[in-house]
Parts: structure tokens; C-alpha cells; sequence
């Protein structure tokens, strides 16, 4: 497995085995079952698999959260190696940011809800590196999570809009034995915290267990998962949802399906779940 962070040793290694498919599983590290799975149906997919690990600062909002973001390089490597992935790309800040850096890639309308309205100018962070990994890399399909609803439209609206020549591979929600989305920052709460962190889920599968007795009625049902949630000791809404899926706009009744999403916040950590109704 060979690691690189400087873009020249990363386009050089893609390159040099051109007439093979090559899969990219972009993350920010610290990994978990969930990023395997990526990485997984990568394998799966492509003759060759690249992960890159970056934590990209223009996507934090507050610098505190970006200091706590879990970091563990050799860790993340030796989980890779395992994985028989054949090339890891680690920029540094320098590498990804030069002094003088101007570009920036903004996906509007899309952008403006859920996630976006409470964490402005994330998207753009995530659309330019996911862009700048795309121009670098040019892999032949990019794997993305579900955990991440909007990341993946506006991933896939970018594609269309600017048109990059790959494919996205949206994979499944990888939970824990217990329902809870796995994901880096569950590693800062308690293990108190982690079981009223449980609510998310709970509260997303009755709303769906609500909608499959017949339910339809959106407002009946984000009441019901916000009763769930304030019932929870330390736990904080930021916001509770259900949304077309392409346009992620509110919906009053379910017809063609819905995005149920949410953000709450346990004990201080935000953490982001959700459940698609087909
Ligand atoms: P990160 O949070 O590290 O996630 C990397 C990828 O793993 C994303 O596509 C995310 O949706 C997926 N993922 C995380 N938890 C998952 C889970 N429990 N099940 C399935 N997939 C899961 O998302 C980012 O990094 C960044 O925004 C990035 C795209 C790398 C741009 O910086």
C-alpha cells in the first residue's frame, strides 16, 4: 500500500495503471466499520482502490469542533492495509491550500437547507475538496455514505452541474449492534451519552413504523419523533425533518417517498442520522 500526500506521487501512481478502474472512498480519517464499507464495495468494484484521509478545515464552522475532530494516521493505515487498498492519499493543508488559494466550488439551492442552514458555508468547504480530489484523482467511481444524506445530493448535483466523468456510489448506513449510525465523533460521548445518542435512530424508525401503519401526515410525524427526543436526558434539536428526496423541500404528506433527517445534539456532540421512506 503506498501512501503519498503530495499531489504529483498521487497522480503518478493513478497513472501508472491507467487501464484500470480505480475507485476513491474520500475521508477525513479516524475510521470505522462505516468507512470500510466504503472501501469494501470499492474493492468490489474496481480493479484498484485509493482512500484519501484529510480533515478539511473549510468544512468546519467552529474551529473548537475542528481541534476535537478524532485524528489516529496510523491507525486509519493499518486499517487500509487490511483492507488490501492500493494507495492512500494524506495531503497536508499546504498541499490541498497553497498561499493564495482563491477557488471555491458552491452548489446554491440544495445547499440552503438541513445541514446547510445550520452550518453555513460547510457545503462549500465539502463541494471544493470533493471537487479538487475529483480533478486530482480522477477516479473512475467515488464512494459516498447515506450517513451523509445531503452531502450525497449535493455531491451528485456537483457531478451533473460540472460535469465530472465518474460514477457515485452511494453506500448504506453502517450502525451499531444497538441502531446507532457509526460515526468518527460517537468516539467523544460518554458511554452514557452513546445510549441516549440511541434516540436518533428509535425516534427515525417509528416515524417510519408510524408511516407504514398509514401515517402520512409530516407534521404528525415530526412530532413524534420530537416528543421522542425530548425525552431524552441532555439532548438538543437542531433540527428534525422530512423532505423530498431530489430537492430535499419540505413535505406536508407523504406521496412518492421522503428523507426523514435530523441533528440533535447529545450532551454537546452533534450527531446526524436518517431514514429513507422508498
Ligand atoms: P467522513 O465524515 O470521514 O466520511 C467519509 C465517508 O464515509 C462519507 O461518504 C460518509 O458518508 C461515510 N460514512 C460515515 N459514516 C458512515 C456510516 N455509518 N455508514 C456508511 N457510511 C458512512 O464525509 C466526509 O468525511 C467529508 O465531508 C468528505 C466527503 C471526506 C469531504 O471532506
Amino acid at each position: 500500500m503506498n501512501v503519498f500526500g503530495k499531489i504529483v506521487d498521487i497522480r503518478k501512481a493513478r497513472w501508472a495503471n491507467r487501464q484500470e478502474s480505480w475507485g476513491l472512498v474520500p475521508t477525513m480519517g479516524f475510521l470505522h466499520e462505516g468507512h470500510l464499507s466504503l472501501v469494501r464495495r470499492a474493492k468490489a468494484e474496481n480493479d484498484r482502490v485509493a482512500v484519501s484521509i484529510f480533515v478539511n478545515p473549510t468544512q468546519f464552522n467552529e474551529s473548537s469542533d475542528l481541534d476535537a475532530y478524532p485524528r489516529d494516521l496510523q491507525r486509519d493505515l493499518a486499517m487500509l492495509k487490511a483492507e488490501g487498498v492500493d494507495l492512500v492519499w494524506t495531503p497536508t493543508i499546504e498541499d490541498a491550500y497553497p498561499t493564495g488559494y482563491q477557488t471555491n466550488v458552491t452548489v446554491t439551492d440544495i445547499t440552503t437547507k438541513l445541514e446547510g442552514a445550520s452550518r453555513p458555508g460547510h457545503f462549500q468547504g465539502v463541494t471544493t475538496v470533493v471537487a479538487k480530489l475529483f480533478n486530482v484523482f480522477q477516479p473512475d467511481r467515488a464512494y459516498f455514505g447515506q450517513k451523509d444524506a445531503q452531502q450525497v445530493a449535493v455531491i451528485q448535483q456537483m457531478v451533473r452541474d460540472l460535469n465530472f466523468n465518474l460514477n457515485i456510489v452511494v453506500c448504506p448506513i453502517e450502525r451499531d449492534e444497538h441502531g446507532l449510525a457509526l460515526s468518527s465523533r460517537n468516539s467523544r460521548l460518554s458511554e452514557d451519552g452513546r445510549k441516549r445518542a440511541l434516540c436518533l435512530s428509535q425516534a427515525l424508525r417509528s416515524a417510519v413504523a408510524a408511516y407504514n401503519d398509514g401515517e402520512k401526515n409530516c407534521t404528525t410525524l415530526k412530532l413524534m419523533m420530537t416528543a421522542h427526543i425530548n425525552n431524552v436526558a441532555g439532548s438538543k434539536i437542531d433540527y428534525i425533518s422530512i423532505a423530498d428526496r431530489m430537492s430535499l423541500d419540505e413535505i406536508e404528506i407523504i406521496e412518492n417517498g421522503a428523507l426523514l433527517s435530523m441533528a440533535v445534539f447529545i450532551d454537546d456532540i452533534r450527531l446526524i442520522d436518517n431514514m429513507i421512506i422508498e
